[in-house]
């Protein structure tokens, strides 16, 4: 069996849910409290044994990539005046095995998975969206990768979602549960309307997939917006090849969404260290104003 040691994490979209922001500012660069949303996805990464990770960017994306070199400039700034700790906070995001490639035309998620099958190459490998950032004691794409370990197959994280909110998602039509949280599934529906939707069963952002989903990548029409979409594809692979879904119970701010960061920033924020004292007795004040 392969390990699973890449990963890839698309960072490529427009973000048009937070115009005006993002109109000269990548949406991964938006900070929850003082974190970049793409440093929480490159920490589960690692915190999963991931070994080497691609970003895809795009236009305008190159702060993503500065964030992860070193500012010699600012560190020896910091470093004279004795911040120590800031110090660390810097160079906590350098000396990380990153690599990075442009997606030259925002064509789809599907499009700019196909932009890592170089990097790739003949293994399994993660897909991290960073959209969704997850909190969980064990951290979703490593149980992605322990599930790969037992079925050397290709396997989605999924996530009950409201009904009326299938048309945002890619949905499962799940078969049968094999084991506790894990699915079989008959197909994929990308956005599908609460009326036609097969389950409540979401698609969130972690993929684990096998390379063969390349070879179907390079041959896969547009699909929903007009845009080549992964899940269509992953619906293709599971025509020739076993792909599952696992259930995640843990927690998942959606903070590709506007009201999805405001509850990241404030649920981090009531855990940082520095202010989670005077947020809690802020919000307290201005709870009574409601
Ligand atoms: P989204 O559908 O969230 O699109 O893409 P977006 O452009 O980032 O954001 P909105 O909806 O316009 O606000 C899901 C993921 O796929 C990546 C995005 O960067 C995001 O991580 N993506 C999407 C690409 O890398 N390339 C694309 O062509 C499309």
């Amino acid at each position: 069996m392969q390990k699973v040691r890449k990963a890839v994490i698309p960072a490529a979209g427009l973000g048009t849910r937070f115009l005006p922001a993002t109109k000269a500012i990548a949406k991964e660069m938006l900070p929850i409290v003082d974190k970049p949303t793409i440093q929480f996805i490159v920490e589960e990464a690692l915190n999963s044994g991931i070994e080497d990770i691609l970003i895809v960017t795009g236009k305008g994306k190159r702060p993503i990539e500065d964030h992860f070199d070193s500012n010699v400039e600012l560190e020896m700034n910091l470093s004279s005046k004795g911040k120590k700790e800031l110090l660390d906070l810097v160079e906590e995001t350098t000396g990380i095995n990153l690599h990075f490639i442009r997606q030259k035309r925002p064509l789809g998620l599907g499009h700019a998975v196909l932009q890592a099958k170089a990097f790739v190459g003949n293994e399994p490998f993660v897909v991290m969206l960073g959209d969704d950032i997850m909190e969980s004691k064990v951290p979703l794409t490593k149980q992605l990768m322990n599930d790969y370990e037992k079925t050397t197959a290709s396997t989605l994280a999924v996530m009950k979602v409201p009904h009326k909110d299938t048309s945002k998602y890619g949905i499962i039509n799940p078969n049968s549960e094999i084991s506790k949280g894990l699915y079989n599934v008959k197909n994929f529906v990308e956005k599908p309307n609460p009326k036609e939707a097969p389950s409540d069963l979401a698609i969130i952002g972690r993929y684990l997939l096998t390379p063969e989903i390349f070879d179907i990548l390079e041959n896969q029409k547009p699909g929903a917006g007009n845009e080549i979409q992964l899940t269509d594809a992953i619906d293709n692979l599971n025509k020739t090849q076993r792909v599952f879904a696992r259930q995640y119970t843990g927690k998942r701010y959606d903070v590709g969404d506007k009201l999805g960061m405001v509850e990241a920033n404030i649920e981090y924020g009531l855990k940082h260290k520095e202010i989670s004292v005077s947020l809690k007795e802020y919000i307290k004040e201005l709870a009574k104003t409601f």
